[in-house]
């Protein structure tokens, strides 16, 4: 069975499918930020990881790892668990995250504790460890309403604090469309260093 064993620093989860877009320019700040106050940070691209999204076998249940499915999910898994610092960033696709994020998410499972009851009560392997998060998301629409990135936002936060994170901030993003275009906002990018920066100093301050 896997360690859960928080070794420190944070992992920056990319879910978009579109190399070099937005997203990806975004986590680049992210990671600038958390590296200027010397806190290890990496990333990782869905994109590049070929896994399924959870069938619901329901053996992490008995085994508390996924036993299941064992596909690339199997090198995410350490780097998740062991870091203390998360950042999940997504584009809004149709008012939502990305399939890659939510198949990315749904594979999390396999860290809740359950029991037998119904509707089931549940635990988190990983509470009580000061894990901490910054969700970001990017849309192309202006108002919230015509985007959905609210709706994205609470798509990533809900489950990450149900798995026992801290959110310390959210980052909306909206109104770029193209690839790139977010380099039109240095302030964006400029909030995206300083939030990785806080995070990255929020888990100095555990220690
Ligand atoms: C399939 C698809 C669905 C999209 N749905 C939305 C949407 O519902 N709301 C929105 O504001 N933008 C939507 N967009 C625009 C993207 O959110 C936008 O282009 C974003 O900058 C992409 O991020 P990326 O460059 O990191 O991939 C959609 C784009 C695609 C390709």
């Amino acid at each position: 069975m896997e360690q859960l064993k928080v070794t420190g620093g944070i992992l920056c989860v990319g879910g978009s499918p579109r190399a070099g877009g937005n997203s990806d320019i975004l986590i680049r700040h992210f990671l600038k930020g958390a590296r200027e106050v010397n806190i290890t940070a990496e990333e990782v691209q869905i994109r590049d990881y070929q896994f399924q999204t959870c069938t619901a076998c329901e053996r992490c249940r008995k085994d508390k790892s996924c036993t299941g499915l064992l596909d690339d999910m199997q090198f995410i898994y350490p780097k998740f668990s062991g870091a203390q610092g998360l950042i999940l960033v997504s584009p809004v696709y149709n008012y939502n995250i990305t399939a890659l994020m939510k198949s990315f998410i749904d594979r999390l499972y396999c860290y809740y504790n359950f029991d037998d009851e119904r509707p089931g009560k549940w635990s988190s392997q990983l509470q009580n460890q000061g894990r901490k998060a910054v969700i970001a998301a990017v849309a192309e629409q202006i108002s919230s309403e015509d985007s959905g990135i609210e709706l994205a936002l609470k798509a990533m936060r809900l489950p990450l604090e149900a798995l026992g994170y801290e959110i310390i901030a959210e980052l909306p993003v909206s109104g770029v469309f193209q690839k790139g275009r977010i380099l039109k906002y240095p302030e964006v990018l400029s909030s995206a260093e300083s939030l990785g920066k806080q995070l990255g100093n929020s888990l100095k301050n555990l220690k």
